[in-house]
């Protein structure tokens, strides 16, 4: 623990165990608090219960044997919310085909929750964790409680909005260490109750409206995500010019208006919540008769960034019948995660051109084989490497002490040792 924590210890309801909940509700259990996780898969449940992390994330298993005395999971709501004075909403909210956010999950678990406060009958505070478009809890999951409870928020129970601003890999750091907490809140005491909750945490508490508190959580992914693709896009240009583009990027991060983080290129974004928040907050905005251009050519970039190393590729030799190796498959180090991975489009390409691809990834294999069960896995990085090319799609630190040498390497990463011992060498963007 980075800090001493005196604050108030409340009971806590964690709903839905994916990454969110379960780091969310570790770390409060971590911070002394009592907490109760509810989930609908008994799988992931048993598992919390015997101190195990259903989710791999570094310090998670740690923290859940560690707390075993203050961590209990349920498939129950109703015992969940009758043992806690708060619950956190941390259900997914993923992007339907019409990139609309289905907010299935949420009218679930808000119904549930509504029809436990009914048999309650102290006053309860609900926080929504999970990202949803602003609007959405003052129109959407307030009313579902107030008819599912029958109370009036704001007299009988609480609302607020909590967003997260977790990165996988490193979220139960982000967790501990935060740059701010955002505290959106609909009636004063719930407020004062996270306040006292989060107390100890050394960084700036942003109290502010719920639509306000759930724009941030869309705005910030929207920049990140925004300076990635305008990295990139530089990242070409720098590539043609023969420029080194993190060179570049080091100087213009200097200014301090600017900041040097998420400036480095390669294939784009991956992962659960860039492209889907960006797309929903496009989407929201065609609702009402904005046209988010900006936000569109984000997406448009980022679709086509993995291309780029299928271009680079095919300067050195045409795909027919060739043996492609794939460094990395996760979407970013330090994951088993491979949502939206770029090596997806990579891997993808290469079998619609008639290449055969043999891939490893220290983590990811599993989740990668129930996409493409045809291409050859292999059990060491090594192996990748007797192939006609390799490709590096993810940036993993293993892969810095391989040795390139004779090897053609088409890199997405920015690997040190291939780029100063391949016979033949394409950085994506450099
Ligand atoms: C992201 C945000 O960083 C979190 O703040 C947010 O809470 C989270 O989404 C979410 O909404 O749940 P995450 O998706 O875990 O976190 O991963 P990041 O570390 O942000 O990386 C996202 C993608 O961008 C990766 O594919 C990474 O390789 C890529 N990236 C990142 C770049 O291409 N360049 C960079 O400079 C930084």
């Amino acid at each position: 623990m980075i800090f001493k924590s005196n604050s108030k210890k409340i009971n806590i309801s964690i709903i839905g165990v994916g990454y969110v909940g379960t780091v969310t509700g570790a770390c409060f259990a971590k911070l002394g608090n009592n907490v109760i996780m509810v989930d609908i898969d008994k799988e992931k449940t048993d598992k919390i219960n015997q101190g195990i992390s259903p989710i791999y994330e570094k310090d998670l298993d740690d923290i859940l044997a560690n707390n075993k005395d203050r961590i209990r999971a349920d498939t129950s709501y109703s015992f969940a919310i009758k043992n806690s004075d708060a619950t956190f909403v941390c259900v997914g909210t993923p992007l339907k085909k019409d990139n609309n956010i289905d907010l299935s999950f949420i009218e679930t678990a808000t119904t549930a929750i509504g029809r436990c406060l009914k048999e309650k009958d102290t006053w309860h505070l609900v926080v929504i964790k999970s990202t949803v478009l602003p609007g959405t809890a003052e129109n959407f999951i307030l009313s579902l409680l107030e008819k599912h409870s029958g109370k009036k928020a704001g007299n009988e129970f609480g609302l607020a909005s909590n967003p997260e601003f977790l990165r996988e890999g490193i979220a139960v750091k982000d967790f501990l260490e935060p740059d701010r907490i955002v505290i959106g809140f609909y009636d004063d005491k719930s407020r004062d109750v996270l306040i006292e909750l989060y107390k100890d945490f050394p960084c700036p508490i942003v109290k502010t409206t719920l639509s306000v508190a759930e724009m941030i959580k869309y705005v910030s992914n929207c920049f990140l995500a925004t300076k990635i693709s305008f990295t990139n896009e530089i990242g070409n240009i720098c590539k043609k010019l023969d420029i080194d583009t993190d060179e570049v990027f080091k100087g213009v991060g200097l200014d301090h208006r600017i900041n040097p983080a998420f400036f480095k290129s390669g294939l784009g974004f991956g992962g659960s919540c860039f492209s889907k928040d960006v797309r929903a907050l496009i989407t929201k905005a065609k609702d009402i008769g904005e046209n988010a251009k900006i936000l569109q050519s984000v997406i448009d970039v980022n679709e086509k960034q993995p291309l780029k190393m299928i271009e680079l590729l095919e300067k050195h030799m045409s795909l027919e019948g060739k043996k492609i190796g794939i460094l990395g498959l996760a979407f970013k180090p330090n994951t088993d995660d491979i949502r939206d991975s770029r090596a997806i489009t990579v891997v993808d390409t290469l079998i619609k051109n008639g290449a055969k691809v043999v891939a490893y990834d220290p983590k990811a294999m599993e989740n990668f084989k129930k996409i493409f069960s045809q291409i050859e896995y292999v059990s060491s990085a090594e192996e990748v490497l007797d192939t006609d090319a390799v490709l590096v799609a993810t940036g993993w630190e293993e892969f810095e002490d391989l040795d390139f040498t004779d090897k053609v390497v088409i890199d997405g990463r920015r690997i040190e040792r291939a780029e100063k011992e391949a016979a033949k060498y394409e950085g994506v963007c450099w």
